[in-house]
């Protein structure tokens, strides 16, 4: 077993790359993390009828999230308890029940199991089938239209969990009258890396964009750094493991490469409608350009991209994103996002695989015995953290600044 013992110390600034490359720490991430964290689901605009699922994953756990009869949305460890098929292999659909494809036992839509094939003969109708529903997530919380759910009972509500990244969340769930929706279904690739490489980087690495995303700026922008002035001010916060880092733009205006001219110029006239819910002062301050909620689920604010990173073994992942918009915006201001999204935000997005490029060269670089024996520095900022500066709660520290929430917490260092 691995000895956790100075692997994270966030006082003094290092980590060991063993987070990175241990078979026994990534079990326990199964375990205590993915076993225990409140993990996103669904959103509501992915669930529009009853009957309607879509297959996720709670860590490397199959589940099935379903909008039930009443409205509500449930959840269920989508394996069959006669042989352990997966009960459902539709990504997404609308169903009333679902017959596993390997003998036929039928759940509903709560995941209880409602019918055994040939019963009468095959059970001799001794088989009780009220103890062999699948598995079901016991705690599920629908914060704003974002469903996350956890299998613990001694994981800390939701809100509480959340702590001060609400406002970093409610700046962009908040920000439209009418909220947001999910478009154009689910992105879906494998990476070649670890999961904790892509939501660190999401928590709380803003230093990384001047370099690595340089020449996709130029390409797409035909200016090295076109938001990224060196004395623009920013911060960067970490809290409870989330993490959520911005610079303070003068204006919302952004380029029209990376979003859309017509989303441009739709934010240009609704001003006082988009940014209503949160106010001018926050959604300019707060941006919330990269975010991460411990452990894994990510988004851009400013690039309109959510994302899971559901961890597949050690050194792989899989992405699962999706654009979100503003529900009220027109249809062609919609496209212009999402064709934004695509060409930045993507498999094949251009600043997409800048950072994807990163992580997995990093993760063959550990394929080294001596690589995996140094340190690594995460000492930017230290020392020079404030609380509650500029209205915005809980800790922050300038934009440039580093902390490990998803490494320390992993490992149980706070
Ligand atoms: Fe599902 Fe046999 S494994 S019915
Ligand atoms: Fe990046």
């Amino acid at each position: 077993m691995i000895d956790l013992n100075g692997l994270v110390d966030p006082e003094g600034g290092y980590n060991n790359p063993r987070i990175y490359t241990d078979p026994d720490l990534y079990e326990l991430e199964l375990d205590r993390v993915f076993g225990r964290s409140w993990l996103f689901l669904a959103h509501d605009s992915q669930l529009p009828k009853k009957g309607s699922f879509v297959q996720t994953y709670m860590g490397e756990d199959p589940v099935l999230v379903v909008r039930q009869k009443d409205g509500s949305v449930k959840a269920f460890l989508n394996q069959c308890r006669h042989r352990g098929m997966r009960i459902c292999r539709a990504d997404e659909g609308v169903s009333k029940t679902f017959t596993c494809s390997y003998h036929g036992w039928a759940y509903d839509l709560e995941g209880n199991l409602v019918n055994v094939p040939t019963e009468d003969r095959a059970y001799h109708n001794e088989i009780d089938k009220k103890n062999w529903g699948a598995l079901k997530v016991p705690r599920i919380t629908n914060y704003k239209g974002f469903y996350f759910g956890t299998w613990s009972e001694e994981t800390p509500e939701f809100d509480e969990y959340l702590g001060d990244m609400a406002y970093y969340f409610d700046s962009v769930v908040d920000r439209w009258d009418n909220g947001l929706e999910f478009i154009g279904g689910t992105s879906k690739w494998v990476i070649d890396c670890n999961w904790k490489f892509a939501s660190e980087q999401f928590a709380s690495d803003f230093y990384h964009a001047p370099v690595a995303h340089a020449s996709a700026a130029i390409a797409l922008t035909d200016q090295p750094l076109v938001l990224l002035p060196p004395d623009i001010p920013g911060r960067q916060f970490a809290g409870n493991g989330h993490g959520s880092g911005s610079f303070w733009l003068p204006e919302l205006t952004l380029p029209d490469v990376h979003v859309g001219q017509k989303y441009t110029a739709w934010v240009a006239e609704n001003q006082e409608q988009v940014y209503g819910g949160i106010g001018r002062d926050r959604a300019v301050q707060v941006l919330a350009l990269h975010n991460t909620v411990f452990p894994n689920f990510s988004w851009l604010g400013q690039f309109s991209t959510m994302r899971v990173w559901h961890p597949r073994g050690l050194g792989k992942m899989e992405v699962w994103s999706w654009t979100f918009v503003p529900k009220d915006a027109p249809a062609e201001v919609k496209a212009t996002i999402r064709r934004g999204v695509q060409r930045t935000f993507s498999p094949a997005g251009s600043f997409e695989t800048d950072d994807g490029e990163n992580w997995t060269e990093i993760q063959k670089v550990l394929r080294g015995f001596k690589a995996r024996e140094s340190r690594f520095n995460t000492q930017m900022g230290l020392g020079f953290e404030e609380r509650d500066t500029n209205g915005q709660p809980g800790q922050s520290n300038d934009v440039f600044a580093e902390r490990q929430p998803a490494a320390s917490i992993a490992i149980g260092v706070s």
